[in-house]
């Protein structure tokens, strides 16, 4: 029998405890029950990634704008991460959004976490600027910016001619 694909559909409430448990594992300073109520009120743009009947990532966006589109958060459990959940997820709102006209796609990531600047940047985000502090702890934070229009252009000129004209390196 074939192993389980990833599926990405919208959360729904007996997600519930899943979430918890990913919130808790992937940020330590946040508290988790805070932020899944705060996720709650942005239904619309709050999609889960299964593997089976596990529920292995999350990702949460919102409209900021008429054009801009917001990731707020992204988690993958760790027993699953590298192997494209987060790709899978961020090329998920990222249709989403366009789908709802938007025409650009921001986000925070603190300026230490390599494995999500590498993530976001190898999907087209680049750091706009830096917001000193932005962290509760202290830490900075870049914001990042892509074009939603360019968004899976790029991604098949990467997939066909191996790099982008960041020169990014192909998905194959
Ligand atoms: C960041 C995170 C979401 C990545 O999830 P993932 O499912 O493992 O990521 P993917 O497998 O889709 O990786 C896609 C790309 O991200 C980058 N990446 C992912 N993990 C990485 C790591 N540990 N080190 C360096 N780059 C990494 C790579 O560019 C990778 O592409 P490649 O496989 O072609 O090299 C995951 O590590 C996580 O949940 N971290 C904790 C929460 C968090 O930091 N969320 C983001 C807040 S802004």
């Amino acid at each position: 029998m074939l192993p389980p694909q990833p599926f990405i559909r919208r959360y729904h409430p007996d997600d519930k405890y899943s979430i918890l448990m990913l919130e808790a594992e992937a940020f330590d300073e946040r508290n988790p029950y805070e932020y899944l109520s705060f996720y709650e009120v942005f239904h619309d743009g709050f999609f889960v990634c299964t593997l089976g009947n596990d529920v292995v990532g999350f990702i949460v966006g919102y409209m900021l704008s008429e054009s801009e589109g917001h990731i707020f958060s992204l988690a993958v459990s760790k027993f699953h991460r590298n192997q494209g959940i987060a790709e899978r997820l961020v090329d998920h709102i990222c249709t989403y959004f366009l789908l709802k006209g938007l025409q650009k796609a921001s986000l925070e990531v603190r300026v230490s976490n390599k494995p999500a600047i590498n993530l976001y940047t190898k999907l087209g985000f680049s750091a706009a600027w830096i917001e000193s502090k932005y962290y509760s702890d202290g830490e900075d934070g870049y914001v990042m910016m892509a074009n939603l229009n360019f968004y899976f252009f790029r991604k098949e000129e990467i997939k066909i001619f191996g790099k982008g004209k960041n020169g990014e390196k192909g998905v194959n």
